[in-house]
């Protein structure tokens, strides 16, 4: 059935027409087993060409015929390494693919340092075939860009995934260690198809059980599933553990009983998951335990498990999504002002986790001013794939185009051209401040035990997106949304040209309709679902909604200049000289930075009111389009899936009025306005 559990890994046969110069190409499959990994890029090969070519080829030990494909590495294979392609500078995980011949005879060769590298060329050979790429002559050179390409799972061990919306998680700690379901291989299998290769597998407000030998042993049988495909487990810890399950009455990080717990518990883990990748810690944030209640500080505490790890090579990776008990002035400052003075002070295996903006995962967000700005630390990138705040798995919003904006946007912090991404891969500070070299991307997982793994079928791409640009940041948005579609529904041009444009415009209609022109943070409370302007009272401030947009009769926005809350003067110069002028503020960010009144001229030359509610019918309109257009692929896609999207749109379609009619009409109790012409609300 196509249910959308075989994800982007689908393997339908190549038509009969086209198969020929892939048969041709693909005459014999050179794979040696006697790894468990090296086993796993076989076993890939071979269902993967078994299905796309009908049947799959016939193994050998060596090249022998015309067409023949080999895989491996100079260890593996001696004519690998007569060929001489797996050179240094595709380091542990990056791959060659080559036509080249072998004693006289055509061959393709996927050569790798490393199993691990062997097996990403792999995914990337049958990737070609999946997108309907020519064979004949290939010369791709690949090695990621970042070293941690990290699923954060939000998984609590009840099963419930926080701001999870596809089903239970998929881990089953109760039949765990000894029952290990095929799903988790299927994950890694998928995983591994796109570059991801770290997994964090419980959630940031982490439960201190975790840690216990019951759990630990459950995690290191989900780790020797992973390993064969090159992804390592890490755990979210719990900052009180220590008092938790360890009995003390501290968790002080200066404490010497309390460094000394976690050192034993670092070597219980090690024991267990030799490969273990470390702890990613929340810690004094959201009520959560932290250094902060001893007294200390973020470092310290991120320190003190650094040092507990170190001895087996592992890493800290400490969030800085934090913000205190105290209502704030403004908490886009806050992550800012507690981090950059620890700049410098964290140990060489610590990273910093940051999230893409300074608010919290928000349709729309201008990028976190601590990208640039901790030049001694690595830092994190954390992207939210699943959606908390663009509709959870019912509305269509493909999140490539948001990812890219951030990695995109110029920091500025050594002048132009100092991009996001290249403070994520590193190389910006490279060999010059930062020293360890640690890089990384995180994202926040949309996997649950739903069929289709993500709650939807388009939210699959969100998963694929994320660890296609953690491989490589500038890869293009719009380019992976082709890959996806390709291989995920066809290869029909009628198909893909208006799916991939509906995937460009989805996010930002969902901007438009729940938060236009820099608004944010106006969702129903708790839930973040729908609309929810109106929100106010409640234990803090900056958790309503008034907080965020501030509307008076007078106007709205959230004055973020040197004349408001001067959160414009975290970011550097040029860029701070851009955000504290509404004129030369990007419309998008506009009320982000500015509170403004009503009758503001935007660059349409409407007044601000005008405008938004333009924006807010756009959003509505985009999604009206989405409908259309896919209603016009029916019977060009297999009806299951055909029409639960169908489906979904018109949930979304009904949602995205609601979001419209009830923000214009709240707003309107302050700007006290008619609607502009033609936009009256339906009856
Ligand atoms: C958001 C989200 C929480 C989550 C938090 C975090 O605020 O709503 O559920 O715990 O982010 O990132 O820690």
């Amino acid at each position: 059935a196509e249910d959308g559990y075989d994800l982007w890994l689908r393997y339908r046969p190549i038509p009969e027409s086209e198969a020929a110069p892939y048969r041709a190409r693909i005459a014999q499959l050179v794979a040696p087993a006697t790894t468990p990994s090296q086993q796993a890029t076989r076993d890939e090969l071979v269902r993967g060409l078994g299905g796309l070519l009908g049947t799959p080829p016939p193994l050998a030990d060596a090249a022998g015929v015309e067409g023949a494909l080999i895989v491996g590495t100079p260890a593996s294979s001696k004519q690998i390494a007569r060929l001489g392609l797996a050179t240094k500078d595709l380091g542990r995980e990056g791959y060659r693919i080559r036509s080249v011949e072998i004693d006289g005879r055509d061959a393709t060769v996927i050569a790798a340092n490393t199993d691990a590298g062997a097996m990403h060329g792999a995914f990337h050979f049958l990737r070609l075939l999946q997108t309907r790429q020519p064979m004949a002559s290939l010369d791709i050179r690949e090695a990621p860009r970042t070293q941690l390409r990290m699923l954060n799972h939000w998984d609590n061990l009840t099963r419930h995934v926080e701001r999870g919306y596809a089903g239970e998680s998929i881990w089953d700690w109760h039949k765990l260690p000894d029952y290990l379901s095929p799903r988790y291989t299927d994950y890694a299998r998928a995983n591994a198809s796109i570059g991801i290769n770290a997994t964090v597998l419980n959630n940031v407000n982490a439960s201190a059980q975790q840690l216990t030998p019951m759990y630990i042993e459950k995690a290191a049988a989900l780790a020797n599933v992973f390993r064969p495909y090159g992804i390592r487990v890490f755990l979210s810890a719990r900052f009180s553990a220590p008092v938790e399950i360890g009995g003390l009455k501290t968790a002080d990080p200066l404490d010497p009983q309390v460094r000394a717990w976690w050192k034993a518990k670092a070597d219980d883990i090690y024991k267990a998951i030799p490969d273990f990748g470390g702890f990613l810690v929340k810690a004094n944030s959201e009520g959560q335990p932290g250094p902060q209640d001893y007294g200390r500080t973020h470092a310290d505490g991120a320190n003190m498990m650094a040092d507990a790890v170190k001895p087996h090579g592992g890493i800290v990776i400490w969030r800085a999504f934090v913000y205190s008990h105290e209502t704030p002035d403004d908490r886009a400052k806050q992550a800012y002002n507690e981090f950059v003075p620890l700049d410098g002070k964290f140990r060489g295996n610590v990273m910093v986790q940051v999230k893409n903006g300074a608010i919290d995962f928000q349709p729309r967000e201008p990028f976190h001013p601590l990208f640039g700005a901790m030049p001694k630390t690595p830092l994190m990138m954390e992207f939210q794939i699943t959606k908390e705040y663009l509709g959870f798995a019912t509305h269509l919003a493909y999140l490539g185009p948001m990812f890219e904006e951030t990695l995109r946007a110029d920091t500025y912090a050594r002048g132009k051209g100092s991009t996001v991404a290249k403070v994520i891969d590193g190389e910006l500070h490279r060999g010059t401040l930062f020293k360890s070299g640690l890089t990384g991307m995180a994202g926040v997982a949309n996997i649950g035990s739903d069929r289709n793994w993500s709650g939807s079928h388009f939210d699959q791409a969100n998963w694929y997106v994320f660890g296609r640009l953690a491989w490589n940041p500038e890869l293009s948005s719009r380019d992976i949304a082709e890959e996806w579609t390709r291989m995920t529904f066809s290869n029909d041009a009628a198909v893909v040209q208006p799916i991939v444009a509906m995937m460009m415009g989805s996010r930002e209609a969902v901007v438009d309709y729940m938060t236009p022109l820099g608004l944010h943070h106006l969702m129903g409370r708790s839930h973040h679902y729908g609309p929810g302007p109106w929100v106010e009272g409640g234990p803090r401030a900056d958790w309503t909604s008034v907080y965020y947009h501030r509307a008076t009769k007078d106007g709205i926005g959230f004055d973020r200049t040197t004349r408001g809350s001067d959160a414009v003067s975290q970011y550097a110069k040029p860029v701070a000289a851009q955000f504290d002028d509404p004129a030369k503020t990007p419309e998008e960010f506009l009320l982000w930075f500015h509170h403004l009144p009503w009758d503001y001229t935007t660059k349409s030359g409407r007044t601000l009111w005008d405008e938004l509610v333009v924006h807010y019918s756009r959003g509505v309109d985009a999604v009206a389009d989405m409908r259309r257009t896919w209603d016009g692929l029916s019977g060009k896609i297999d009806p299951e899936r055909h029409a639960q999207v169908a489906t979904f749109l018109s949930i979304q379609q009904k949602e995205a009025q609601w979001w419209r009619d009830a923000s214009i009409a709240y707003f309107q109790t302050f700007s006290q306005r008619p609607l502009p012409e033609g936009y009256a609300p339906p009856a």
